[in-house]
């Protein structure tokens, strides 16, 4: 397995790589690598020829009073598992490597970025798309892999491929649980126990609006309300949002849709959880 820091190094793999159709797969991340990461790797080593995984904890997509110093940086356990999981290599830039002195360029999108997510962190989006698109320009992969966990970033990330004209192919792949239902996450290892045991209700709420929904009863916004009453005076749980939206635009939904998303945002000591599901209504 390559290790490379250079942008350029990494360019000089793909040209060499990229022969005869050979498919180029990236899977971009920030490191503390889990089992749902290595979801993602699995999923590009079935379909691409050459798998990169990108790890650089980015900090265009931190706000000024956010984890970015406390994020957790694990590269020696990560890279091993990028070796086990067959990953062929790994970028690891530095700050300096990706954001040259001078830098002023952002990708931003207008409006998808500003809606929920976006209005409790402003300006994460953006450092999150800027990256991708200097991830792409790099790498130019064939198809990119997302987590469903995040997904207004992954929906995001698809408009800005397709507003842009790149051809990589968005992959979403699914969302990897705990036995208990917490979604697998970077942050999770920052939870105490008693954090841990409240953030079942994470879980808890978006199965509730599952069940909602197949018992065909409620309308959206009524599921909404009730998972909002169920997270509500949990202890050491502060919601940010419990919403049930439109699956491609995230807005209140009119009339009852065949399909829609219900997203989730809480605090949970001093960490903050997202997690979703997507819900079926006929
Ligand atoms: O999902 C993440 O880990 C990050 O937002 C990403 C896509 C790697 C960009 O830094």
């Amino acid at each position: 397995m390559q290790v490379e820091a250079l942008p350029s190094s990494v360019r000089s793999a793909v040209q060499s790589h990229r022969y005869g159709g050979r498919r180029i797969g990236l899977v971009p991340t920030m490191g503390a690598l889990h089992v749902g990461h290595v979801s993602l790797m699995d999923a590009a080593r079935r379909e691409c020829d050459f798998v990169i995984v990108s790890i650089f904890v980015n900090p265009l997509q931190f706000g000024p009073n956010e984890d970015f110093e406390c994020y957790p940086r694990t590269l020696e356990r990560d890279l091993q598992k990028c070796e086990n999981a067959g990953v062929d290599l790994v970028f690891t830039p530095a700050t300096s490597q990706m954001y040259g002195s001078g830098a002023e360029s952002i990708v931003s999108l207008t409006s998808l970025t500003r809606k929920l997510e976006g209005r409790h962190r402003p300006d994460h989006f953006d450092g999150v798309t800027t990256v991708v698109a200097k991830l792409f320009n790099i790498t130019v992969p064939d198809k990119a892999y997302f987590g469903q966990k995040d997904y207004q970033q992954q929906l995001i990330i698809r408009r800005m491929v397709s507003d842009l004209d790149w051809g990589v192919e968005i992959v979403t792949c699914p969302i990897v649980r705990e036995d208990d239902g917490l979604a697998m996450s970077s942050r999770n290892r920052h939870l105490s126990p008693a954090d841990r045991a409240s953030s079942q209700i994470l879980f808890r709420a978006l199965s509730l609006a599952q069940n909602l929904t197949q018992a065909g009863s409620e309308s959206p916004d009524a599921i909404a309300d009730r998972m909002q009453q169920l997270m509500a005076g949990v202890q050491g749980v502060e919601p940010d949002y419990a919403v049930v939206v439109d699956c491609d635009t995230l807005e209140p939904l009119v009339e009852q849709p065949e399909r829609a998303v219900a997203l989730i945002a809480a605090r949970v000591g001093k960490t903050r959880l997202i997690d979703n599901q997507i819900l079926r209504f006929r």
